[in-house]
């Protein structure tokens, strides 16, 4: 079986690795294809240096660009490779626009086989991009390797037939568990986590200002540190806000380790990722969400993770709620399955034994 491995953003970097390594395991045969959506060393390279993953076989150099040049990009270049390596299976992985874009090519062709690593996983808000690539995708795929039950059900609810759909577990939470026993415990004082990039809450001068408003307050009670996305710094200087980020210790975007560190360690995490409300449960860390809505409802349910929205009141009063009372933890049994750290062998094990060629 001669298989592509797609990444093209930072989220995808820590589920290609166990992919890959699986893929090894199995003594299968395939190339990484990087579509060089993020390009910026601390949101790629680093990734690939932490994480040992090898050099990609091919890197698009895509770059930076509207949603539809970004996407229309990934698709001509990711064709040529398809042309010339003539797979049987293309893996894609998650919800950024290389995800929809490689599977619009693998799914044209005759005699490849498309999977989607974290298919199902729904908003319910069209408004995000995020949300057009995992509906797009799903349609498309052969394979639908889900994190959660509801992920499943979506599917279902969908019109989706049950014989593609799998219920495997979270590929992230495969690096998440693999690399967070090496990591130190805490030292010095308490501090809160933030991160910030969703299109909703960057590209919307009241809901970033609310933000950081926010933040100014919390921070007078306790350190805020903020690895900043490139698109946030972008739009805070020329929302004219920077004025803003006086008490905030503003850092560059960290490598995997250096922030599951920082995740691990936080008093709480403040952020509109939807893969950090689902590292951060299973760490037991408080997370307060930036956002209306979720694709991950088990981080709410398993107690850990609150939806917040960007009204400055609520993001203050939460926070510091939540700072005192911390919520109690511990994974139900169905998740603690879920999130085992064996979601990519399970992967690849039902790829192998389907015979792909
Ligand atoms: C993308 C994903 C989002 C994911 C996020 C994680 C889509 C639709 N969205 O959003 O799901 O959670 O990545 O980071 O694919 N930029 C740089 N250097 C880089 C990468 C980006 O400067 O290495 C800047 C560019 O100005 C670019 C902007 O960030 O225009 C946005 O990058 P893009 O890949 O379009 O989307 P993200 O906001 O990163």
């Amino acid at each position: 079986m001669k298989t592509l491995l797609v990444a093209g953003a930072r989220p995808n970097f820590m589920k290609l690795a166990p992919i890959a390594d699986a893929l090894v395991c199995y003594g299968q045969e395939y190339k990484i294809v990087h579509t060089g959506q993020h390009y910026d060393d601390n949101m790629s390279k680093v990734f690939f240096d932490d994480l040992n993953i090898r050099e990609p076989d091919y890197n698009l150099e895509v770059g930076s660009e509207t949603h539809a040049r970004q996407t229309a990009k990934i698709i001509h270049k990711f064709a040529d490779v398809c042309e010339r390596e003539e797979p049987d299976v293309v893996i894609v992985i998650g919800d950024v626009n290389s995800t929809l874009a490689c599977a619009v090519v693998a799914s044209k062709l005759e005699g490849v086989k498309l999977a989607h690593v974290e298919a199902g996983e729904r908003s319910f808000d069209k408004t995000m991009p995020e949300e057009i690539n995992r509906i797009v995708t799903d349609v498309l795929s052969d394979y639908l390797f889900c994190a959660t039950d509801k992920a499943m059900n979506n599917l279902i609810n969908e019109g989706c037939h049950k014989n593609k759909i799998y219920l495997v577990g979270n590929v992230a939470m495969d690096s998440l568990i693999y690399n967070a026993t090496k990591l130190p415990l805490r030292d010095g004082e308490p501090y809160i986590l933030c991160t910030i990039h969703r299109q909703s809450n960057t590209d919307d001068k009241k809901n970033l200002k609310n933000i950081l408003k926010a933040l100014i307050t919390i921070s007078e009670k306790i350190k805020i540190i903020f690895p900043m996305h490139p698109r946030t710094v972008a739009r805070i200087k020329s929302f004219g806000l920077t004025k803003y980020l006086d008490q905030i210790d503003v850092i560059q975007p960290l490598n995997y380790l250096k922030f599951i560190y920082r995740m691990k360690n936080a008093s709480v995490v403040l952020t509109d990722s939807g893969g950090i409300q689902v590292e951060t449960t299973v760490l037991g860390v408080p997370c307060i969400t930036l956002r209306e809505n979720t694709e991950w409802g088990f981080t709410l349910i398993e107690g850990t993770n609150r939806l917040v929205g960007v009204a400055i009141d609520k993001i203050i009063n939460e926070t510091f709620d939540v700072l005192a009372k911390p919520p109690k933890s511990s994974l139900s049994r169905a998740n603690r399955i879920l999130l085992d750290g064996m979601a990519s062998k399970r992967i690849v094990k039902i790829l192998v034994d389907e015979n792909i060629k």
